[in-house]
């Protein structure tokens, strides 16, 4: 997959720099032309001679020097990338892009191009818990780069937490996506629902679930990374809106999310239904703030429409993909509700499992596809998760 890319490796003064080694064996090992710009931090954890043997092309690390070939000016090392990865990257570096600073080879090179960009973070825990530092990631997020979790475990300064370089090959999974499969959503238009919905008490309350939208998010992420032409119906959450899509739309109640979800159906190749659409909402709506009583209150509850129920009914060419969120005998009422519903695969969590189900970053879950086979997936990251639900939305749409 890797054969010829031009992959430009930017190494950063993190204790983690070491293991970009293995990642440049790595790269050459898949046939990319590896070019290694380092900071001058990184120059002080490992020598430029060391990924100089390894990569095969002289390192790049300082902007004014004179260059060795005058392809690798700044700008045109830009141009040439089909990927820059940016292995170990350092709460500073991650800092200077979100903030568009090019004062290094590295900086200035990410600033001009128009490749992706893939940032994999590695730093002691409290450094990437800092708000300033999510706050960083986020906006880069939100502006296309492709960030990966850094993993748990002992840190190099003795903490325990989250801020570990993941392992290379886990990061050569996600090279291979961003420049490999990065195109076969093309001319595909991919409609994802997500979050949860609110079902109004009265003008200051309501009703709904713990569905953060983070599945439904890194769905629509991963869809736009792939080529796929994408409309993100979201109900309430903190997530900021992925980049790139074709079009967000915010809603709040199912009856919202329903009429959204009709208008854009006919335009839809595939649909995946990630949203927690609450099953009830109130009886009557208070136009006016319920007060507070001595006595006991009884909420009156009626049944929200079952959107993914009407989609199955409808649909004619769309691949629908629905989501389960089960606590009992996971299989049997998963692949029940995907015969009801009319669906092509659904993908089902345990939502007690840690690890699994609501707010966290992580799942573990089950697709079950229409000949009633199982799929049971090892815990990974919800924008793995999501790849690989759309590997699978891709191999049906070919076969
Ligand atoms: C021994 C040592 C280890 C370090 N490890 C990290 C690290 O893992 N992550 C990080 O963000 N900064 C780390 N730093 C701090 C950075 O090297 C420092 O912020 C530097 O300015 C980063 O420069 P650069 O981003 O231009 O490479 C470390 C510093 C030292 C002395």
């Amino acid at each position: 997959m890797l054969q010829g890319k031009f992959v430009v490796l930017g190494v950063t003064g993190s204790i983690a720099a070491y293991k970009a080694v293995e990642l440049v064996r790595l790269l050459k090992k898949k046939g990319a032309n590896v070019q290694v710009v380092m900071t001058r931090s990184a120059t002080e954890f490992v020598t430029p001679l060391t990924f100089q043997v390894l990569s095969g092309n002289p390192v790049i690390t300082d902007m004014f020097e004179k260059p060795v070939r005058w392809e690798v000016e700044h700008v045109s090392l830009a141009d040439k990338a089909d990927l820059f990865v940016v292995a170990p990257a350092t709460a500073n570096i991650i800092a200077k892009m979100a903030a568009g600073i090019a004062d290094d080879m590295l900086t200035a090179s990410i600033l001009a191009t128009r490749a992706k960009v893939l940032v994999v973070p590695a730093m002691n825990v409290h450094m990437y818990c800092n708000p300033i530092t999510q706050e960083n990631i986020s906006y880069l997020k939100e502006k296309g780069f492709s960030v990966m979790e850094p993993e748990e475990g002992f840190l190099a300064c003795g903490y325990l937490g989250k801020g570990r370089f993941p392992e290379p090959d886990k990061i050569m999974e996600v090279i291979e996506r961003l420049v490999g499969n990065s195109n076969d959503l093309k001319n595909k238009r991919i409609l994802i629902t997500a979050g949860p919905t609110r079902e109004p008490i009265d003008p200051v309350r309501f009703i709904s679930n713990r569905s953060s939208g983070k599945m439904g998010y890194a769905l629509a992420e991963a869809a736009v990374e792939r080529g796929g032409e994408v409309i993100l119906i979201s109900g309430p959450t903190c997530l900021p809106q992925p980049a790139g899509l074709f079009k967000y739309i915010a809603v709040e109640t199912a009856q919202d999310m329903k009429e959204q979800v009709l208008k854009f159906f006919p335009w839809s190749d595939v649909v995946i239904k990630a949203a927690a659409v609450a099953d009830y909402k109130p009886k009557c709506y208070s136009e006016r703030k319920i007060k507070k009583k001595d006595s006991e209150m009884v909420l009156e509850l009626t049944k929200n429409p079952d959107i993914l129920k009407e989609l199955g009914e409808k649909k004619d060419k769309q691949l629908l993909v629905g989501f389960a969120a089960e606590t009992d005998e996971i299989k049997e009422n998963a692949l029940e509700k995907l015969r009801q519903k009319n669906l092509d695969l659904i993908v089902v969590n345990d939502v007690t499992a840690e690890g699994a189900g609501f707010e966290v970053d992580t799942n573990i879950v089950k697709i079950i596809y229409k000949d009633g086979s199982m799929e049971e997936l090892p815990k990974m990251t919800k924008k793995d998760l999501a790849h690989v639900i759309l590997d699978r939305i891709v191999q049906i749409l070919r076969s």
